[in-house]
């Protein structure tokens, strides 16, 4: 069967191969299935991966950004400012904590949480900061330190991006969480990782992950509030073989990526993802456009669907979702950056092992529906 074929073109698909399998087999020989070696040794090679002197393996990255926002002291009544333009569990995780999630607009360019609106966010309640790496592309870290509150890094989607001084993302000190779905640079099926540089941050997130079990303690003693936010040594095991290959699956995301460049930079009024400017490199997680203004975008993805190409709406912003307008009272208007790119945006089918023929089918049938669509829209 054609490579490139209609009817087989995932938006996402992970890397897995005789590695996986070879690890994963070991675990389920060897009987033992959570709390084995794998774990330390999955926290330990992949704290080295990022530069961080430590990193807890967790059930997903919504489990590590609630365990490390807990870790910094967020709790009930405090503010904690975060970006619209995200996976809603950014926001979500303060909400676990009886905090309020308070938005700030995102840069145009870059996309993430700008640094001037949250600074001008910040009340006597804000207790954190939270930014997102958002699509991979690193966010304005010495910006945010230079408020002087806590942060966690959101880094879900930001494995193998690169600070502007060439630190690794999740190396820059502050507890900074990866997540492992199954469309993500690594993946676990599930999962997650905090990064850190306090062992003590890192003793009470183990803890917490355990239903608040110390190390030194027995199967049934407890002694702080806990949860069930474990990684399976079976998890840790893909893990590993994941990170093994790790380069060349940055790689083969940084191929894809670089070829929808040179393919839909000749469509009038499409944004592309923004480039790597003054040092900053983007761990490549989805290939995300922003169709011209104007453009029915339902019409779009309905378009692309008939002729085998998947896409999608990506990301909806998070303050205009009828939870948070329930709960919190957001309404239209608020954040008009984020409701711009969010209500344009599409991810184009994207993992690193993707042809150059399937990049440019995508491309020539994203040229093709666009015309008809922009010439009805005038
Ligand atoms: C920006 C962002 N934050 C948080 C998460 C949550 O991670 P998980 O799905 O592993 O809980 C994701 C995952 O998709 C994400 O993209």
């Amino acid at each position: 069967m054609s490579s490139v074929s209609h009817d087989t073109l995932p938006l996402a698909r992970p890397v897995l191969g005789a590695r996986e399998e070879e690890l994963v087999l070991e675990v389920l020989r060897s009987g033992q299935l959570s709390l084995g070696p794998r774990l330390a040794e999955f926290e330990q090679a992949f704290a080295a991966r990022v530069d961080a002197p430590f990193a807890s393996a967790v059930s997903s990255g919504t489990a590590g950004l609630h365990l490390a926002l807990r870790a910094v002291g967020v709790s009930d009544g405090d503010e904690v400012i975060t970006s619209p333009f995200s996976f809603v569990a950014s926001a979500n995780v303060a909400v676990y904590e009886r905090a309020r999630p308070v938005f700030a607009d995102i840069d145009p360019v870059t996309l993430n949480l700008s640094v001037d609106a949250a600074a001008a966010a910040v009340t006597s309640r804000t207790t954190a900061l939270l930014p997102v790496h958002i699509f991979g592309y690193p966010c304005d870290i010495a910006g945010f330190e230079a408020l002087g509150l806590p942060i966690v890094e959101d880094a879900c989607e930001a494995l193998g991006a690169v600070h502007v001084d060439g630190v690794p993302v999740g190396g820059r000190g502050h507890p900074a969480v990866f997540g492992f779905y199954a469309n993500k640079q690594l993946t676990t099926g599930e999962g997650g990782m905090v990064t850190l540089s306090s062992q003590a941050m890192k003793e009470r997130i183990d803890s917490e992950r355990n239903q608040g079990r110390a190390p030194d303690m027995d199967w049934l003693d407890h002694d702080r509030l806990g949860y069930n936010y474990r990684l399976s040594d079976i998890a840790c095991a893909l893990g590993l073989a994941q990170l093994e290959r790790l380069d060349s699956l940055l790689e083969g995301r940084a191929r894809v990526a670089s070829l929808y460049g040179s393919v839909l930079g000749a469509i009038e009024g499409l944004s592309l993802p923004c480039p790597e400017s003054g040092g900053n490199r983007r761990g490549w997680f989805v290939y995300v456009v922003q169709l011209p203004r104007g453009v029915d975008r339902d019409s779009v993805v309905r378009a692309l669907g008939s002729r085998g190409i998947p896409s999608k709406p990506y990301f909806p912003a998070v303050h205009l979702m009828s939870y948070y307008r329930e709960q919190f009272g957001h309404r239209d208007g608020e954040f008009p950056v984020c409701e711009d790119v969010a209500a344009r945006s599409i991810a184009l089918p994207f993992f690193p092992e993707m042809a150059e023929g399937q990049v440019e089918m995508v491309a020539s049938a994203l040229a093709d529906v666009l015309e008809p669509d922009r010439r009805t829209s005038g």
